[in-house]
């Protein structure tokens, strides 16, 4: 079980976690179990990408970090892509945390050295909670 297999249109996931922890990482490999037709990658620089899958749906991967000094919440799109109901992936939530919706699943990454990195998962809301225990109950 790919827990990319299980997003839906309109889900948003936070990733927390420090710098290094493997945010990103974790994205690329969501993204590619979503199904989404290029390659994902780091979103470091522009801020956003946005994916396709063969199903015509959207999953966008928003990196707010930089929104902590130079830019403003505008730039992010957050908005309109909350109300285009498409699935969001989110690094560095806490700068976006009053524009998100209360419901959520949030990944917190730890890391412990170089090799290994904790993960931990947590679902606020119905629709979290049912995918959280799928994925749980499919992977262990
Ligand atoms: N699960 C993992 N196990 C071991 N190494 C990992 C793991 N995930 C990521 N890494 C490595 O850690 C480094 C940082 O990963 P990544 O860019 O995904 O972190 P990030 O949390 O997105 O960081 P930032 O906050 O700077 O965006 C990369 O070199 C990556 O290869
Ligand atoms: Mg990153």
């Amino acid at each position: 079980m790919r827990l990319g297999q299980l997003i839906e249109p309109g889900d948003l996931i936070c990733l927390n976690g420090e710098m290094g922890a493997g945010k990103t990482t974790l994205t690329s490999g969501i993204g590619r179990g979503w199904g989404a037709i290029e390659t994902v990658t780091s979103p470091t620089y522009v801020l956003v990408n946005e994916y396709h899958n063969p199903n015509g749906n959207e999953l966008h991967h928003i990196d707010c970090y930089r929104l902590a000094d130079t830019l403003d919440i505008e730039s992010t799109g957050l908005e309109e892509r909350l109300e285009n109901n498409v699935a969001l992936i989110i690094e560095w939530p806490e700068f976006v945390l009053p524009y998100l919706p209360e419901e959520r699943l949030f990944i917190d990454l730890i890391y412990e050295d170089d090799e290994i990195r904790r993960i931990r998962m947590r679902a606020v809301g119905s629709r979290y909670e049912a995918l959280l225990e799928t994925f749980v109950g499919a992977a262990f």
